[in-house]
């Protein structure tokens, strides 16, 4: 019997339960493959005992509707940076992929299915480049993957941050202020840009236009001066002002991957008020709520058919290869070709100058 591994790495996202669901029904029809999972990324099979779960259709019934990952997932270490302590309290990092491989190859794994974003689509290709059979499956809310228009989970976090502002325009128009929401990406705008149009803002800042703190003003003074006593400002956590540089966070986590962001909000409103801004601000981080609960209906059946496509592409023995939604298909990218850069929006699309043709200013 070939049997297959499943890992979900990075950040959760809605829809991976649904994408697990999917191989795991794709598979019980062939009669043959089997499905294993291994919990925390690839931590399951690097863990001493092993924590490698087998997977059949009584373990993800029902899973497609819920949010997180029943194989839960982590954004540090993995097998190229496995976090050692070293003798003086000190941490150092090591590379255990030759060992990992030659286990999963010992235990007889034809392949290992790798949902992940683009740090675990890195790991999926390194492993690839070694020997190992790998089949990545694209997932993030950011919606920041090179080689696929659309990743599940966006669309869920882009509902959860467009109904933010629908309430944030309730209290801004009670209160005549200036709210500032604060959503995620790190490098891309999509959700700040999707919600800012879906919610009605009046302006939007993301990572890929750098803005100018008057033309924000400007933006505002005029929607004030039009007897509009209140506005809205979607932010990108990653957004940057012109002369400035992307805010974030020291992280003691051992292991981390990514650089911690958080507070553009924040130093947006400090930036306003210097700048002479005098109706009353408030912040709102709207954080990991973008990323929990049930996904929505767009996500639940995108991800079911990744879960499909890369259990069929396993089946025909595709590997080295990532699911990829493409022109509105469902086909695949090489890894080399899929951890190729970003999927960053394009301030000279139509999607700008949507925003734009409706009044949303992005600083520039
Ligand atoms: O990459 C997805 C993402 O949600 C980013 O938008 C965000 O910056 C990051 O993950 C947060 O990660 P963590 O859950 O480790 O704080």
């Amino acid at each position: 019997m070939p049997k297959v591994l499943v890992t979900t790495g990075g950040g959760d996202c809605p829809g991976l339960n649904a994408v697990i669901r999917a191989i795991v029904k794709r598979a019980e029809q062939t009669k043959k493959w089997e499905v294993y999972g291994s919990m925390e990324a690839f931590n399951g099979v690097l863990r001493s005992p092993k924590e490698i779960l087998p997977l059949d259709d009584e373990k993800v019934a029902g899973i497609h509707a819920k949010g997180g990952t029943i194989l839960q997932t982590t954004n540090k270490g993995g097998p190229f940076n496995w976090p050692v302590k070293k003798d003086d309290g000190s941490w150092t990092a090591e590379d255990r992929s030759d060992e990992m491989i030659e286990y999963l190859k010992r235990e007889g794994f034809e392949v290992v299915i790798n949902i992940g974003g683009d740090g675990s689509q890195q790991i999926s290709y390194d492993l690839h480049k070694k020997g190992l059979n790998v089949i990545g499956v694209p997932k993030t809310i950011d919606n920041d993957l090179a080689s696929t228009d659309y990743t599940f989970g966006f669309q869920t976090a882009v509902d959860i941050a467009t109904d933010a502002v629908d309430k944030l325009v309730t209290t801004a128009a009670s209160h005549h202020r200036l709210m500032i929401l604060e959503v995620m990406g790190r490098g891309a705008g999509w959700i700040a840009l999707h919600s800012a149009i879906g919610g009605g803002a009046e302006v939007c800042l993301i990572p890929e236009i750098p803005y100018n703190l008057d033309k924000v003003l400007n933006r505002l003074n005029s929607r004030y001066n039009a007897g509009k006593g209140f506005a809205i400002i979607v932010i990108a956590e990653g957004a940057k002002p012109k002369e400035g540089s992307i805010m974030s966070r020291e992280s003691t986590e051992v292991g981390y991957r990514n650089v911690r962001l958080g507070g553009v909000a924040y130093q947006l409103s400090d930036q306003l008020k210097k700048a002479g801004f005098e109706n009353d601000i408030r912040e709102m981080v709207l954080g990991h709520l973008q990323r929990g609960g049930t996904p929505v209906a767009y996500d639940r059946v995108l991800a079911t058919q990744f879960g499909v496509k890369a259990m069929e592409m396993a089946i025909n023995g595709e590997y080295g290869r990532m699911v990829s939604f493409l022109d509105h298909e469902i086909t695949s990218v090489s890894l080399e070709q899929a951890t190729k850069g970003q999927n960053l929006v394009d301030p000279n699309g139509f999607l700008v100058q949507a925003a734009k043709g409706v009044g949303i200013s992005f600083g520039d």
